[in-house]
């Protein structure tokens, strides 16, 4: 995070706070959110897109009250993927009007909420849905601005299972087969659906700007079809290209993203000329970032319980060292061999780094955090490490496995720490036995 620190006399302090007394006054493991992080990657994000394009923080990242409070604050909108997501916005006073309502499989109570609330756009991603909010539209006496979701045949350079552009899968209305361009003919004969907009997403942890350039090319070319076919009158209302999220953070030291702003401008530079040379205006255009907002200012703290170390073939030995979470905190190395970077952080140590094997107590054995890393020879039980860049799909993405109980949130800005989410207790366990 931004506001991460370490003294000459080795206090690493986390908006202003030393990491040690976080750790004695909330426990551990601990999720620590810099909110002047997450702030100014809001600003960030406005100014770099400019005034007339729309940011929508895609809440499936990290969502909670607070946040969605930051995320209104900053004059963002709000993506959400499932009622729980709007329940939670809503509940934090965030407007309807600025969000957005995503998903492949929404319920009818699901679309009833949004509709109901007044959210700004749905993103229809099935033919049944498009049928289905129009009944809960009519039934509402309103006529609901929706997005159609198209696939653009891009597979991101990104790991497969977080990659959903390409063809053969479960999102949006592919454009090549032409599934998109009936989609948009039902939304037409819809009289409860205004259609105002087209989205797709290409992918997630991006580092290159090519694949957006392919999906805003063949958006504008189904909308130049659009066009022809139903006429410049009915299409009209067509304004927002919604490119979803996708761009990538430096989880490792080595990891280099592109500048914000210098992918921003390459987007608008490429979506005007695109349009251009469709033939039509410019749309405005929509981001949906995730990750690159709530990802880099959050570390977990653990504290290490326990040190092994293993012998292995031809005498050499691994350090496992065992933190008090794991995969239920982060599933992400299980789930993706995502890699993480970690430090310790509760004194300083002049003692000769050795290769060490961060995992969790969950009883699997690929319960690992970090692979392989460096942590001075002398760390050991006791002893606090802090995990980087745990801020998007962390906790979100998190679990009661082995019945652990998820780690408390906390806010640190300006030299103090506030509770956002409360540590899960063994109550919350047993408070769902009936
Ligand atoms: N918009 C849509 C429609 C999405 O599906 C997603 C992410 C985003 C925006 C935000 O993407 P971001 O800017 O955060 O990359 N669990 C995976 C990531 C899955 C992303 C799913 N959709 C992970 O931990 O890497």
């Amino acid at each position: 995070p931004r506001g991460a620190t370490r003294d000459t006399d080795d206090v690493v302090r986390l908006g202003g706070i030393p990491v040690t007394e976080l750790a004695t006054q909330f426990g551990t493991p601990l999720f620590v959110v810099d909110e002047d992080d997450f702030r100014s990657r809001c600003r960030d994000m406005v100014r770099a897109f400019g005034a007339e394009s729309r940011v929508h923080y895609a809440s499936k990242a990290f969502l909670c009250g607070e946040v969605a409070r930051w995320v209104r604050d900053e004059g963002l909108s709000l993506d959400v993927a499932s009622g729980g997501e709007l329940a939670v916005a809503l509940n934090a006073g965030f407007p309807a009007a600025r969000i957005a309502v995503h998903g492949n499989n929404k319920s009818v109570p699901e679309l009833e909420a949004a509709v109901a609330a007044g959210v700004g756009h749905v993103v229809v991603d099935s033919l049944f849905e498009i049928d289905r909010l129009e009944a809960v539209a009519g039934a509402a006496g309103v006529v609901q601005n929706v997005l159609v979701r198209v696939t653009v045949g891009v597979e991101a350079h990104t790991h497969e299972y977080i990659s959903t552009a390409h063809e053969d899968q479960k999102f949006g209305f592919s454009i090549s087969g032409g599934d998109a361009m009936e989609a948009l003919a039902r939304v037409f004969e819809a009289d409860n659906l205004r259609l105002v907009g087209l989205h797709s997403h290409i992918g997630s942890q991006i580092f290159e700007i090519d694949g957006f350039e392919i999906a805003a090319h063949r958006m504008l070319g189904l909308l130049r079809e659009a066009v022809d076919k139903f006429g410049v009158e009915r299409t009209a209302q067509i304004s927002l290209l919604d490119l979803g999220g996708g761009l990538g953070i430096s989880y490792l030291p080595s990891d280099a993203p592109p500048p914000l702003d210098t992918f921003a401008d390459k987007l608008r530079v490429l979506v005007a000329r695109e349009a251009e040379l469709a033939g039509l205006p410019v749309p405005r255009i929509a981001v949906e970032p995730g990750r690159a907002i709530a990802g880099p200012g959050t570390v977990t703290l653990y504290e290490i319980g326990t040190i092994k170390d293993v012998s292995l073939d031809g005498g050499l030995r691994r350090r496992y060292v065992s933190v008090d979470g794991g995969m239920s905190d982060n599933i992400r190395p299980a789930l993706y061999q995502a890699d993480y970077h970690c430090q310790l952080v509760s004194r300083g140590s002049q003692a000769e780094p050795v290769v060490a094997r961060i995992v969790g107590k969950h009883c699997e054995s690929g319960d690992i955090i970090i692979r392989d890393t460096w942590l001075p020879a002398d760390a050991g039980p006791g002893d606090l490490v802090a995990v980087a860049g745990t801020g998007a799909y962390c906790y979100s993405m998190s679990s009661r496995y082995n019945m652990l109980t998820r780690p408390a949130v906390v806010a640190v800005a300006d030299g103090t720490a506030r509770l956002i989410l409360r540590r899960e207790t063994i109550d919350d366990l047993l408070g769902l036995e009936v």
